[in-house]
């Protein structure tokens, strides 16, 4: 199966401490994976060492068929643009460009056209086509949200990754940006990890992976 997800013996060190370890996983294409841990226990570092933002310091790592350790430069970035869909924690729009321009970016930053059809449907399915010609600090903290997972999935990923998606947010709106990253994930049959200290969200993926430091 090309589009799963294989780690084994994965570890990531900073100095001599090691920080992660996952010494056997696997995710099949189109599971919805929950990643949780106490603070400091790893999630960030390993939704950073699937999107090819870190390289691990050991062991074996393949994404969607992809050896990250034989990718780097341009072609991992070429790589992650169009196959991964990332949203952080600081959801990290672009403060002068209007909505509509900050997903086009990811667009432009894969080398894909512009494609406005894509950013129309993808501002539509999360609820805020209407604020396509808006400034991000004129939208709410939960609508900036929608835009940043509208940014994640317009090039059609087919590996959707989020951090801490519910931190800065209430209980109901917690709940309502995981069930949104469920659904997109599941209307594009992508793969979804969601990294999050958050126990509210359990219930709401098939599998769980833990962390312990
Ligand atoms: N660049 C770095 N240099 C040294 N140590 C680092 C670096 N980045 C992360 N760490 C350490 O790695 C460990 C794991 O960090 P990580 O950010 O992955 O945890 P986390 O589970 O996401 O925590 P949180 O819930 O607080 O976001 C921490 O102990 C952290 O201090
Ligand atoms: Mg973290």
């Amino acid at each position: 199966m090309p589009r799963e997800i294989i780690a084994a013996g994965l570890e990531q060190r900073y100095g001599s401490s090691v920080v992660l370890r996952v010494p056997e996983w696997r995710v099949a294409a189109g599971e919805r994976w929950l990643v949780v841990g106490s603070s400091g226990s790893g999630k960030t570092t390993l939704l950073h060492l699937l999107a090819g933002l870190l390289t691990p310091s050991a062991g074996a790592l393949s994404v969607l068929g992809a050896d990250l350790r034989s990718l780097a430069g341009r072609t991992l970035d070429r790589w992650r643009s169009r196959n991964v869909g990332i949203v952080l924690q600081a959801l990290h729009l672009v403060g002068h460009l209007s909505v509509r321009a900050n997903v086009r970016l990811a667009q432009y930053l894969a080398g894909l056209p512009q494609d406005d059809a894509a950013i129309d449907s993808a501002l539509a399915s999360l609820g805020v086509a209407d604020k396509a010609e808006r400034l991000p600090r004129e939208l709410s903290q939960g609508e900036q949200q929608r835009v940043a997972i509208a940014r994640a999935v317009v090039n059609g990923p087919a590996l959707l990754l989020a951090d801490e998606p519910t931190a800065s947010l209430d209980d109901e709106s917690a709940v309502r940006a995981a069930d949104l990253l469920i659904e997109e994930a599941r209307r594009r049959q992508a793969t979804l990890v969601v990294g999050t200290h958050d126990a509210r969200l359990k219930s709401r993926f098939e599998k769980t992976l833990v962390l312990r430091k």
